[in-house]
This record gives structure tokens, C-alpha cells and sequence, in this order.
């Protein structure tokens, strides 16, 4: 069914396979629009938290992985509406909100701002733009249009850049354009037109598109197996888990049994630089699971020599896992239906959105 490139014509297909092309593209232009933004120096910076939910908070996550050999300092990716108290004014706070319309994000912001945190926000518009221009905190506009999810690289390239001027993570902007480019490669070999026999994301649709799927990594590939997971989850309407090792072989494993082949499947995200004992155990979970249960267990290589590639190879191929995935499923991969209602329905949060454009005076 997926080489048959008529699938591909229906205008929800087009569109959102528009914007999985142009994702790499997205990098480049985000850090390309922060490129104007610099920081206020301030020597006494210890840890960096994101502020964000949803496809904006995976932002956070995915820096953490490209950066943990580049920076001294830990990062932090809080997802609610309060601060933990421990956030001093020694910690930057990244926010990130596509729409900048979220009220756990906005409420977040607020209270950043009220303890003093220096900050800089990330958005394509919506009253986060109005209230940080207000509060003059500065701010990287991406473009506007995009769906939440697939803006991910934009403000990517954007966090990274404003980190990386302010001299909180000791990477330069041509190794990230470099491992962009390297992901060029992961990219063409998913596209439609190369066939399912060598095209590892429709195999691994192939795979998964009816059963609840378990994603399961390591370390540096953790934040693309939860990208994965929240990309099964809204673009392919179908549920996914997302686990890690080492505590998959302390717990999971022991869940697992042949009865459950028929309504469960496992993706193992892997990199030919894992640790021995890794290697080592992802080896033999793989076996475990996939020889012994008989359960399908599909492998998905990031590609490359350094971990931003790896990582964005591997976020790549898995993006276009799940466009395969919604294409097997018949389903909208860009309408997120229960999303928007459960968003609006939630009197709290407009009345929180009201309140906010209220103390800043700026319009909701
Ligand atoms: O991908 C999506 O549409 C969601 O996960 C959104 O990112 C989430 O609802 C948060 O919205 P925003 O990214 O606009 O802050």
C-alpha cells in the first residue's frame, strides 16, 4: 500500500508531507531568525529550564540530547503551569510555545517573570509575543502556519542559536548546519518514491500501524524515542509507550509475553556508538522480545559520527514513521481534534489566558 504514490495526492497528505520535506530546511531558517536576538550577559547562569508543552516542550528535550557533551550546565524541561520553587534568578528559562496561546506555557512565563528569572521566549505569534514584547523579554519570532509539531526544528535552530551566542553551550552553528546536512541523506532514503523493500520508516509503519507500540532507547536517542511516541500519538491517532533503558530491564521486560504479539509492537532506536553494555543489552532485549516472544520488534539506526546528526537522523526517519503509520491507518495526520477541544473546553485555562492578557494589558 505505501508505494503506491496515488496515496500520497490527497491534500491532508501533501500538506503535512510539505512540511515533513521542509523540516530539515526548518533548522537552518530557526537558527537564521535568532540570529539578531542576544541575551543580557549575566555571569551567574547554573541551569537552563524550557518552558513548553506538547511539541513546543520536545524542544527542550532534544537540546538536552544535542547538547549533553556541550555545556556545563544541566537542562531542565518543566511541562505544567508552576514552577518548582528551586528556580532561582541564576537559572535562564527558555519558553516555547508555537501558538504562544498555551496557558500552562503562559502561566509558566508569568511566573518566571515574578521571580526574576532572566528569559527568552520562542514563538510564532499569539499573546506570548504580545506579553514578552510587553514584559521586554526578548523574543525569536519563527514562522507562523506550521503545525506545532513539525515548527519543532525552527525552534530548534532558534534555541540553539540564542544558546550558543550567549556562550551557554560550546557548539557552533556550522556543526548543527553540518549534521542538517548530514540528515539529508536519512531523509532521501524515507522519501515515497524509494520502495518499501529499502525504505526502513514504511517497513517499520508496515509493522506497527495496528498495534499500541512500545518505543525504547537509550540516552542520547531517549528525546527522539518521546518524539516519536507524541508523533504516533497525534499525527497517526494511535497509542504509544516510551521507554528507556536501563529501567526497561528492570521493569518492562518482565510485562512482556507471547499472548501479547497480536495488539503490541516494540521500535528500538539504536546508534553504532552505544556503549558496550548498551549494545549489550539492547542486543539481547531485542532477542528477548522478538526471537523468544515472538513480538515484533523493529530496529530504526540514527546515522552519522556525531550526535546531532544522530539524533536528527533519527528524528527524521522517525517523523516520516509516522506519516507512514497515518497513511496505513487512513486517518488526518494534521487535524488533532481532541487536542483543540480538550485546549478550548477547559473554562480554567481561558480565564487564565483573560487574566494574563489583563495584568500585561494586551489584547487576548
Ligand atoms: O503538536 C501540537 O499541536 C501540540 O502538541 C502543541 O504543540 C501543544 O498543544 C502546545 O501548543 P503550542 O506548541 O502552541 O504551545
Amino acid at each position: 500500500m505505501l508505494d503506491e504514490l496515488n496515496l500520497y495526492e490527497k491534500s491532508e497528505a501533501r500538506e503535512f508531507l510539505a512540511q515533513l520535506r521542509a523540516e530539515l530546511d526548518g533548522f537552518l531558517e530557526g537558527m537564521k531568525s535568532a540570529e539578531a536576538i542576544s541575551l543580557k550577559p549575566h555571569r551567574n547562569i547554573n541551569s537552563i529550564v524550557f518552558l513548553g508543552v506538547g511539541g513546543s516542550g520536545i524542544v527542550g528535550d532534544l537540546l538536552s540530547d544535542i547538547t549533553a557533551k556541550r555545556r556545563d550546565l544541566p537542562i531542565i524541561c518543566h511541562k505544567d503551569y508552576s514552577l518548582p520553587p528551586y528556580l532561582t534568578k541564576d537559572v535562564l528559562a527558555v519558553a516555547v510555545s508555537y501558538s504562544g496561546n498555551t496557558a500552562e506555557t503562559l502561566s509558566a512565563i508569568v511566573e518566571a517573570y515574578d521571580a526574576g528569572l532572566p528569559m527568552f521566549g520562542i514563538t510564532s505569534g499569539g499573546l506570548m509575543e504580545k506579553i514578552c514584547k510587553k514584559m521586554g523579554i526578548p523574543i525569536v519570532k519563527v514562522r507562523d502556519g506550521l503545525l506545532p509539531r513539525m515548527a519543532v526544528p525552527h525552534m530548534l535552530g532558534a534555541a540553539v542559536s540564542v544558546l550558543t551566542n550567549a556562550g551557554l553551550i560550546k557548539m557552533s552553528a556550522d556543526e548543527l548546519r553540518n549534521a542538517v546536512e548530514n540528515a539529508r541523506r536519512a531523509q532521501e532514503s524515507v522519501e515515497v518514491h524509494v520502495g518499501l523493500e529499502s525504505n526502513i520508516a514504511k517497513q517499520v509503519a508496515n509493522q506497527i500501524y495496528n498495534k499500541v507500540t512500545f518505543i525504547y532507547s537509550h540516552g542520547l536517542l531517549s528525546s527522539v524515542g518521546y518524539r516519536l511516541k507524541c508523533q504516533l500519538n497525534e499525527n497517526a491517532k494511535m497509542l504509544a509507550v516510551n521507554q528507556c533503558l536501563p529501567e526497561i530491564l528492570h521493569n518492562d521486560i518482565e510485562g512482556w509475553s507471547p499472548a501479547l504479539a497480536n495488539c503490541l509492537a516494540v521500535v528500538v532506536l539504536r546508534h553504532k556508538d552505544e556503549p558496550l553494555a548498551v549494545k549489550e543489552a539492547l542486543d539481547r532485549m531485542e532477542v528477548f522480545l522478538g526471537e523468544q516472544l515472538g513480538i515484533s520488534v523493529s530496529r530504526i539506526v540514527g546515522d552519522g559520527n556525531d550526535d546531532a546528526t544522530k539524533i536528527l537522523s533519527s528524528m527524521v526517519i522517525c517523523d516520516y514513521v509516522s506519516f507512514y503509520t497515518a497513511m496505513m491507518r487512513g486517518v488526518n495526520p494534521i487535524r488533532v481534534d481532541r487536542i483543540k477541544s480538550m485546549r478550548e473546553g477547559i473554562i480554567s485555562n481561558s480565564r487564565l489566558l483573560e487574566q494574563v492578557a489583563k495584568r500585561f494589558e494586551v489584547k487576548p
